[in-house]
């Protein structure tokens, strides 16, 4: 055979043998790559998942990166041009399935989540950075940071997130502050009117955190909240990414800080998700505190609020990183099962609750249709009776008299923000029916008698027993006179209560 013959074949299987060892057939293309997909949200930002995808003949192996979470991939499986993938194994209900096309440049997956809808992306090959994280800066030593003053009782106002989620806008946090101002919602004490996650661009050349189309202008914006007598509350992350997908704080701490000072905040709310990519657990208090000192460098009062989900017995060194409340549980929703779970699940934790600094159990939901108005007044006597902060969630644009006048009963909110500061208790509780006593600047006391079960229950208390006999008793849904307390009795119906204050006489 001729020598040039010869070399051409033993070059062909080298190409073909290295091919077989280390690149599919043609009928398997190689879809090993960084795979990007970027769904528009709409207001200038996109939603990016990563599918960092490694094809070894018939098998994939590999991870999705979302913002807030890179999950290794399990049973990847190569069919020509189709592929498919899980986030978990079969046993595990939150697990996710991927079945993907592969077609021309680009491939198409479509998601399968238990109980979601079917989702599918498209993605094309991205750059080697796609997904990776910026580099880690250590967290720093742990000091004091010393207390900022504010919220001598439990922070009250508005916050876009239960009812708005993604579609807050300026429009809708100015008509909001309209509505707060007209309806008696802030003369009632609700003043902060905060704007949750989804406000966020990006970054300029300078570092500087940037605003969506959604929030043309923060700055005006302020100017116009202030101007009714409000105050306006942020929201950010100590991770690259808040818990929405939006830019985070991460090693921009200082810098969003000022930029929250030069807009004119006065409150931040600073939600983890995102930092658990970069953190472990046990390096939150040293994350949450570098906000808390930069927050303080500004020289603005800006309340802090710390969202963490209750992690790392937050109630314990919230206040020493410069936080004004802590929420002590996963995210309310509009439900009895969900609020009554937090609710009545925060007794362990008054003892950490004083002026300054408080248990948040989350955010109202109060008016946004999922429970009955008996169970919202049982939402806020107990959200009164925890010291929580009193931050409405619903659209006040359009609320209805009765769930207006479940907001703004002044009694409620009394014992609430009561100067003492002191979180209730459950004092015994008798099958359904749940005694908690919060005690009240002067000597008096709040009372509430809560019904759990599924069916009207006889409730009687009597005053020997919160040693209270020489008091009066006003009964705040029931709007009567205050009478004198020896005992009382009622039928409290399903989920509902009886919220009493108790008043030394003179
Ligand atoms: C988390 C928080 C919520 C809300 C969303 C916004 O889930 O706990 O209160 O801020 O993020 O993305």
């Amino acid at each position: 055979m001729d020598r040039t013959v010869t070399r051409v074949i033993v070059l062909m299987s080298v190409v073909v043998m290295s091919g077989l060892e280390a690149r599919p057939s043609d009928s398997a293309p190689d879809l090993t790559a960084r795979w990007v997909s970027r769904v528009a949200n709409g207001d200038g930002t996109f939603r990016e998942t990563v599918f960092v995808l490694n094809q070894q003949g018939s098998t994939l192996s590999g991870s999705v990166v979302n913002p807030t979470s890179e999950q290794p991939i399990v049973e990847g499986v190569v069919d020509g041009a189709t592929f498919s993938f899980a986030s978990a194994p079969p046993e595990n209900p939150r697990r996710t399935t991927y079945r993907g096309t592969l077609a021309g440049d680009d491939i198409t997956i479509t998601v399968v989540r238990p109980g979601r809808p079917d989702q599918t992306l498209t993605a094309r090959r991205g750059p080697d950075s796609a997904g990776r994280l910026p580099e880690r800066v250590p967290p720093p030593d742990l000091h004091v940071v010393p207390d900022n003053g504010l919220a001598r009782t439990p922070p009250m106002g508005w916050n876009s997130w239960n009812h708005f989620r993604g579609q807050v806008d300026d429009a809708t946090v100015r008509t909001i502050a309209d509505a707060m101002v007209a309806n008696g919602m802030r003369d009632a004490g609700y003043v902060y009117v905060n704007i949750d996650d989804t406000w966020e661009l990006g970054r300029d050349t300078t570092g500087h955190i940037t605003t969506n189309r959604k929030f043309p202008d923060m700055k005006a914006l302020a100017d116009y909240v202030h101007g009714k007598g409000l105050k306006l509350g942020i929201y950010s992350s100590p991770g690259p990414f808040t818990c929405a997908g939006y830019e985070g704080s991460y090693g921009h701490e200082a810098d969003d800080a000022r930029t929250y000072a030069a807009w004119g905040i006065d409150y931040l709310k600073y939600d983890w998700c995102g930092a658990a990519r970069l953190y472990r657990d046990s390096e939150m208090r040293a994350v949450y505190q570098k906000m808390g000192d930069a927050l303080r460098t500004t020289g603005r009062p800006i309340v802090f609020s710390l969202c963490q989900y209750g992690r790392q017995d937050v109630w314990k060194w919230g206040a020493e990183v410069g936080g004004n409340l802590w929420r002590t549980t996963g995210d309310i929703s509009d439900t009895w099962e969900s609020m009554s779970r937090i609710g009545f699940g925060q007794e362990q934790l008054a003892p950490y609750a004083k002026p300054g600094h408080w248990n948040d159990p989350d955010m109202l939901e109060i008016g946004n249709g999922g429970m009955t108005e008996t169970e919202y007044r049982t939402h806020m006597s107990l959200w009164a009776l925890l010291s929580a902060p009193l931050l409405a969630g619903n659209d006040l644009r359009d609320v209805k008299p009765e769930i207006l006048s479940i907001l703004t009963n002044r009694d409620a909110i009394a014992i609430d923000q009561d100067p003492l500061g002191r979180q209730g208790r459950r004092l015994r509780s008798d099958g359904d029916v749940e005694i908690w006593t919060k005690p009240l600047s002067g000597g008096g006391q709040a009372i509430g008698v809560f019904n759990r079960g599924a069916g009207p229950a006889q409730a009687t208390i009597r005053c020997e027993e919160f040693q209270l006999c020489d008091a009066d008793v006003r009964d705040v849904w029931g709007h009567a006179q205050p009478t004198r307390f020896t005992s009382y009795s009622a039928s409290i119906p399903s989920h509902g209560v009886a919220l009493l204050r108790i008043t030394p006489s003179r």
